[in-house]
């Protein structure tokens, strides 16, 4: 089977979904933030706040572009496949996968997340409740070129896993 990749909005389970589906078909996990953190030696944070979102993107896509990697199951980032020529790369190297989240859930989550979000920390609740329909409803249109969309909250990796041993091994 070719490489697994994971996208969907910030907060909506993509590393731990993505942990969990490596588990079941023995593949290899890869979180595409962690990569870029290791190869830049910072933090996704330090790199909005010392250089800028642009930067962060050429990095993000370069990373990307380089992983070369097989067996594996990629959490991608939120953005990751709103910018450059992402999605086509994703779409050429493997099998993409749109973890789906009602839009009140989303938020909910980040509430609850204690992982920092260059894009959304500084936010007033208030302005966040705009931010967040308005980006997810933008990003739609890259995370609805997926090969499989699912409906994250009911669909359990193990679920996943075995779809796609039955349709996509080869
Ligand atoms: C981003 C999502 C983040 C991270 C960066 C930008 C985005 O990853 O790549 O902060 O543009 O949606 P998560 O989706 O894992 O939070």
């Amino acid at each position: 089977m070719n490489n697994i990749y994971l996208i969907g909005f910030m907060g909506s389970g993509k590393s731990t979904f993505g942990k969990k589906l490596a588990a079941a078909l023995q593949f290899h996990f890869i979180d595409l933030d962690k990569k870029i953190e290791k190869q830049t030696g910072k933090t996704i944070l330090e790199i909005f706040d010392e250089s800028s979102e642009d930067i962060f993107r050429k990095i993000e896509s370069k990373v990307l572009n380089n992983l070369n990697t097989k067996n594996s199951v990629i959490a991608c980032g939120g953005g990751t496949p709103c910018f450059f020529q992402n999605m086509d790369t994703i779409k050429k190297d493997g099998i993409s996968v749109y973890l789906k989240m009602p839009v009140k859930t989303i938020k909910d989550r980040l509430n609850r997340s204690h992982k920092k979000r260059p894009l959304l920390q500084n936010l007033s609740k208030d302005r966040l409740d705009i931010e967040i329909p308005q980006m997810l409803d933008y990003r739609s249109y890259y995370y609805h070129q997926a090969d499989i969309i699912i409906d994250s909250l009911h669909i359990q990796a193990k679920q996943l896993a075995a779809y796609l041993s039955e349709n996509y091994s080869r």
